[in-house]
């Protein structure tokens, strides 16, 4: 199992937990009702953690439920409008994914105290992003974006960011993204595949979600 953050961490550095759970399960969900058994199987599983895209009329509703889940961390994903930090920071999200990077959704954010990890691919997004003062972004679409390649070459200039790499990771993947020293975690959907959740697999996604978890706990990352 990969570690669990004592559920103080979650409120006082939702970021920082991302960090050591390492791993954020990226959920599409459908039904406001799945959320309670699915944070339950994330919970078995060892990952903790979920961040519910905003993708679905289900999603805030479903952020609700999660947050109200003891020793479990829920953030919100793909947020693309200013308007939905708030109402997100409402439902009780701790963290906000963003895909890229709009200056706009990250003040909103700050503004309600909701930290935020927008993305960034290129020198240019990840220069603005820190310059936006985050020293944490996400790293999407990984793969398709040159992967780990890409990601060493970026860390020489910007070796005081930290990187949450998303988009093609798998179990076949994720250890060489876990190993990296400039990665603090990463983020997929492969343990919580959206079929799975609308089918009600909970004990298949809880066995995914320990798989994963023993990957991120066997592949800790290298001296920067
Ligand atoms: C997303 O935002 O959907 C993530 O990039 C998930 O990517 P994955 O499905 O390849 O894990």
């Amino acid at each position: 199992m990969s570690q669990v953050p004592p559920p103080t961490a979650f409120a006082a550095d939702p970021i920082g937990a991302l960090g050591i759970v390492r791993i954020i399960p990226i959920v599409v969900i459908d039904d406001a009702a799945h959320a309670a058994p699915l944070a339950e199987a994330l919970i078995a599983g060892g990952l903790p953690v979920a961040e519910v895209t905003l993708r679905t009329p289900a999603a805030v509703a479903a952020i609700e439920v999660m947050a109200r889940q003891p020793g479990f961390l829920v953030g919100a994903g793909t947020l693309l409008d200013p308007g939905q930090a708030a109402r997100t920071a409402g439902a009780g999200a701790r963290f906000a994914v963003s895909p890229g990077f709009d200056p706009a959704v990250v003040t909103a954010c700050q503004s309600v105290s909701l930290p935020v990890l927008p993305g960034g691919v290129t020198a240019t997004e990840i220069q603005l992003i820190r310059r936006a003062g985050l020293d944490t972004c996400k790293f999407f679409p990984a793969e398709a974006a040159g992967g780990l390649r890409t990601l060493s070459a970026l860390s020489a200039p910007f070796h005081d960011m930290r990187f949450v790499p998303t988009g093609g990771i798998g179990p076949d993947n994720a250890a060489g993204y876990l190993s990296s020293p400039w990665v603090h975690a990463i983020g997929g959907s492969w343990m919580v595949a959206r079929d799975l959740i609308a089918s009600g697999q909970w004990d298949r996604i809880r066995q995914l979600t320990a798989q994963a978890a023993a990957i991120a706990a066997s592949h800790r990352p290298g001296t920067r």
